[in-house]
């Protein structure tokens, strides 16, 4: 039965609060998911609709979502379906706030999986374990064989990625228990400066790599640094190219998921908003666009020329930072070291946002239902571990993916355009702009009332268009997929549908229990 929720939890200080805003933020989307994007959708091309996507999108969604959070977390909700209900007093806000604890709930069932091979690849780095698999062919049947999707000499089965799954999972739910301050922002204020130094000491070595095989003088760092920086226009008329620009934003600044709104909801009324959600735009961005695209992509191309680099990040998701980089660790001095620090910089940008994506549905349990910290963190605890389970053991039958295309992918979209909806046009564009310059830090340029108003949700509208119209029918009729994975497949969109419902009578269930 749903009681009445205990006093909040509150940062303890501005820059944890800052460090921990940009562990959630700056996660494997910077370090993994960038580059592969940034190589499939063209180089330069993908940067004008990438950087139009930021300004438009990504840094207006980021103030707004602080704001609400501020907001929300006065009133003493932690989760998106109770805050909405502050700029809208009607029972669709809630259903649509349900997103913000959907969303990170189901890309947890798969994020923390994947934030577990960065910490198992850190240890295979520094004992050499993959050492002297010199083909990307070898280097690939390592990564599926560890992954339980091929049977190989390497591993006898699922075993090694299983119990680094298990020992992630339980560090954050460890961190959670602890709280906020005492979790989530002692963890950030650790792993967040020693990600800097690894970016940046990675980023220095790879720029340092040159034309590593004189017999190819095309592959070097400078023809992977120019792919990416030399604008093309070209290929602007190319809507792909738009939603995966568009896509990135959302995925990599974590707005659109409801967890900046869970953040920032342990903020004091007049805590400034407005700086805070530019400087974790900020780190967020130099994390991406300068570490993210010194690291992967000019590496790759040293060692495998831009053809080769395009093939890998074609390939697969995680290739590029799994499977080709391993190889270039092995033909470079300190290769050990080199390749430990790359994957321990994943592990800590993948656990700094592995915390946030569980807390929404915690805070749920907690100020919902009353559940105390620690047995709602375990609950939670138990239902992503569980509901991981086919995650791991139907990854080679497409159930991650799927769960990624929608929650991952599109759900971002649809939750980010129907939110800015009700801010600008509900509650209303100037009320809003008030709450954010309300304490603020800086004062945020006044045209961004019109961009709220009118160009992001033009933006956002047309998106989800054309993601509706281009990609979401094919999605829907499995185009591609094996006919044998086809159960699978079902399978996963009936979980998301389940859950999603399940979510939805939760969060109802304790307003009215609270009368709310
Ligand atoms: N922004 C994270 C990344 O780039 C993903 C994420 C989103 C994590 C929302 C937590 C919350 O990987």
């Amino acid at each position: 039965m749903p009681r009445v929720a205990a006093p909040r939890d509150r940062w303890a200080t501005k820059i944890g609060l800052v460090f921990a805003l940009a562990g959630n933020a700056i996660g494997l989307g910077n370090f993994l998911r960038f580059p592969v994007q940034a190589v499939r959708n063209g180089g330069g091309a993908f940067m004008i609709p990438y950087l139009l996507a930021l300004v438009l999108i990504g840094i207006p969604l980021m103030w707004v979502e602080c704001a609400i959070g501020r907001k929300g977390g006065a009133q003493g909700h932690g989760h998106t379906a109770g805050m909405l209900t502050t700029l809208w007093h009607h029972p669709l806000a809630r259903a649509i706030g349900v997103f913000g604890i959907f969303i990170p709930f189901c890309v947890s069932l798969y994020y923390i999986y994947i934030t577990s091979w960065t910490l198992a690849f850190a240890f295979f780095s520094l004992t050499g374990r993959y050492f002297g698999l010199a083909s990307r062919a070898e280097m690939g049947d390592f990564v599926k064989g560890f992954q339980g999707v091929v049977t190989t000499d390497y591993f006898s089965g699922i075993g090694t990625a299983y119990f680094f799954n298990c020992v992630t999972l339980l560090f954050t739910l460890f961190i959670l228990a602890g709280g906020i301050a005492k979790g989530i922002e002692r963890l950030a204020k650790v792993a967040i400066p020693l990600l800097f130094v690894l970016g940046i000491g990675l980023a220095v070595r790879v720029l340092t790599f040159g034309t590593p095989d004189p017999g190819r003088p095309d592959w070097n760092v400078a023809a992977g640094l120019g792919y990416v920086w030399n604008p093309r226009f070209d290929r602007l008329s190319d809507a792909s190219i738009w939603l995966a620009a568009a896509g990135q934003i959302f995925f990599t600044l974590s707005v659109g998921w409801g967890i900046i709104h869970t953040y920032t909801s342990y903020l004091c009324q007049d805590d400034d908003v407005a700086l805070t959600g530019l400087a974790t735009a900020s780190l967020n961005e130099f994390a991406e666009v300068v570490l993210g695209g010194t690291i992967a992509i000019p590496a790759a191309v040293a060692f495998f020329g831009l053809a080769g680099t395009q093939e890998i990040a074609n390939g697969g998701a995680f290739d590029l930072g799994f499977q080709s980089l391993p190889l270039v660790f092995q033909r470079i001095p300190l290769g050990h070291i080199v390749g430990a620090a790359w994957f321990l910089l994943l592990f800590l940008a993948g656990i700094t946002s592995a915390v946030a994506i569980v807390q929404p549905a915690v805070a749920l349990l907690q100020e919902g239902w009353g559940i105390p910290r620690g047995r709602a963190v375990s609950l939670v605890g138990i239902a992503v571990f569980l509901l991981g389970q086919p995650v791991i053991f139907f990854n080679g039958h497409g159930f991650l993916d799927e769960l990624d295309f929608w929650v991952g992918a599109f759900a971002l979209v649809l939750f980010g355009f129907l939110e800015v909806m009700i801010f600008s046009w509900v509650y209303g564009a100037e009320k809003g702009w008030a709450d954010i310059v309300r304490g603020a830090a800086i004062t945020p340029p006044r045209i961004f009332v019109t961009v709220v108003k009118y160009l992001t949700p033009t933006f956002l509208g047309v998106v989800l268009f054309a993601w509706a119209y281009q990609e979401v029918p094919a999605k829907l009729r499995m185009e591609g997929v094996a006919p044998a994975d086809m159960p699978y497949v079902i399978a996963a969109r009936l979980m998301l549908v389940a859950l999603f419902l399940g979510m939805t009578w939760l969060a109802f269930r304790a307003a009215r229990a609270q009368g709310r």
